[in-house]
């Protein structure tokens, strides 16, 4: 089998020893000749790269490692580039969540005032991405992962509309494993059917191989219990805030039973109970970087300390195996099934073409092929409209500089009461951004 060079852009991230370790996992499936990571950050990164360096050596030294902070280094000579960067690190987070808390809107780094800020900053961060791979491997995917994922898509559509980059969101992938455990069967067993924006979607169906549908069942359990399984099976999204979330689900299913939600549709459709339990001294930026990080970046200093990585911290990411799946349906034409954020261009029957919308599509060597989901109902298709205009207003904004349009943008989010408080609002997250935005006129 071919073998493959890859590297991980944003090395740093707290996601990278455990999709590390995932990639090690499936080397059968997807074997890898270079593995390397980079970031803009060296500090950041060396941690983990040092860490990781022992580990690799262990457990597979066949597989060429390095990390760098030099934009050939890490990527030339390369076929995927598997991209989570976060412009602006946790420290922005924080003011992503915490800044539209001042002003009475919900504080959320993908949806809302959040995203949009987060959006602003990292169009620049994928622009330089991007380019850097084109430059150095232009035969090479991107499979990008970064948030927020809506935004970042919409401005890759109109900057780099010829670029390799896959968006792809785990959200879908996640849920799905918590429906399969609710009926019993694994997610390899089922087949959906799904439209929507990213973080913004309904799963229409939910079928097995055999055809057998069922939504219904899902339904049922969903509406009393939300996605809340008995038994724990994901390895992400677990922390309590998660499982308010989870089970947040059946709520969302009350005022829409028609279809099965996306979890993050509650910041749209109970903005107002999302504000009042929110906690503005410890955001989930607080939370993550007590968590995840921490734990993260002690096992990596651990690992360092003693030399050896074996019984270390690190854990496999399970959960993101299916970054493998893509890189393999490219590389290999597999054509798995898999929910990708593309341009419309009729898979929503009734959804303007150029939206970049989250379905269900086969991936091959070409990339993702959408299949056609029908029109939706006036209900989704509203919040859809809106929220997209949303996401284009910002886009726009980054590209014309317009103060006017992402003031637009911020008034037109369902999560922002008035043209007033977008206002205010956009006036400190200027503030706060200055360093990573463009400046706005
Ligand atoms: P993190 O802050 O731990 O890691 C991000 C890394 O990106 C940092 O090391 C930072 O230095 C680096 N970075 C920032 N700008 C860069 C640039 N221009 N070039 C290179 N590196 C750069 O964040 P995290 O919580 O681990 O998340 C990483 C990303 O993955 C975020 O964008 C997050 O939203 C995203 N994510 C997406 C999904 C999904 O479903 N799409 C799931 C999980 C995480
Ligand atoms: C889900 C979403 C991602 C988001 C992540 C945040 O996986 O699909 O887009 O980045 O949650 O998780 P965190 O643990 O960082 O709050
Ligand atoms: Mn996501």
């Amino acid at each position: 089998m071919k073998k493959f060079s890859v590297v991980i852009a944003g090395g740093g991230s707290t996601f990278t020893p455990g999709i590390v370790m995932m990639m090690l996992d499936h080397l059968d499936r997807f074997p890898l000749r270079k593995l390397k990571l980079y970031d803009n950050d060296g500090d950041r990164q060396s941690v983990l790269g040092e860490a990781l360096e022992i580990l690799l050596k262990e457990q597979a030294p066949e597989v060429e490692f390095s990390y760098t902070t030099d934009p050939k280094e890490g990527f030339e000579d390369i076929d995927f580039c598997m991209a989570h960067i976060r412009v602006g690190k946790y420290e922005m987070r924080e003011q992503d969540e915490k800044v539209p808390l001042k002003h009475g809107v919900i504080g959320q780094e993908t949806c809302g005032p959040g995203g949009i800020a987060y959006g602003m900053r990292s169009i620049t961060g994928m622009l330089e991405i991007i380019d850097y791979m084109e430059q150095y491997s232009p035969d090479a995917w991107m499979l990008n992962y970064s948030n927020p994922a809506s935004i970042v898509a919409e401005a890759c559509r109109i900057l780099r509309p010829d670029s390799k980059v896959l968006n792809i969101c785990d959200m879908p992938v996640g849920t799905l494993r918590r429906m399969s455990q609710i009926i019993e069967k694994t997610p390899a067993e089922l087949e959906v059917r799904y439209f929507g924006l990213n973080h913004f979607g309904w799963w229409t169906s939910v079928k097995d191989r055999e055809g057998n549908e069922y939504i219904d069942q899902i339904r049922a359990y969903v509406a009393e219990n939300g996605y809340l399984t008995q038994v724990e099976v994901d390895t992400q999204h677990t922390d309590p805030s998660w499982q308010e979330t989870h089970k947040k689900a059946k709520d969302l299913l009350a005022v829409n039973p028609r279809y099965l939600p996306n979890t993050y549709l509650k910041y749209y459709l109970y903005p107002d109970y999302e504000f009042e339990k929110a906690t503005p001294d410890f955001t989930r930026a607080n939370e993550v970087m007590a968590g995840r990080e921490k734990k993260v970046f002690s096992a990596a200093r651990a690992i360092i300390e003693k030399g050896t990585a074996v019984d270390s911290g690190f854990e496999i990411d399970a959960h993101a195996s299916f970054i493998v799946d893509l890189a393999r349906a490219i590389a290999f034409n597999t054509h798995e099934r898999m929910l990708m954020i593309v341009e419309n261009n009729g898979a929503i029957a009734n959804f303007p073409d150029d939206a970049m919308v989250e379905v269900p599509c086969l991936v091959g060597t070409d990339g993702p092929e959408p299949l056609a989901q029908g029109k939706i109902p006036e209900f989704e298709q509203a919040l859809m409209y809106q929220q997209l205009t949303v996401e284009k207003l910002v886009v726009q904004a980054y590209i014309e500089k317009s103060y006017q349009k992402l003031w637009q943008a911020l008034t037109l989010s369902k999560t922002v009461p008035s043209a007033k408080v977008a206002k205010d609002l956009l006036d400190d997250l200027i503030e706060v951004n200055k360093d990573y935005w463009p400046e706005l006129s």
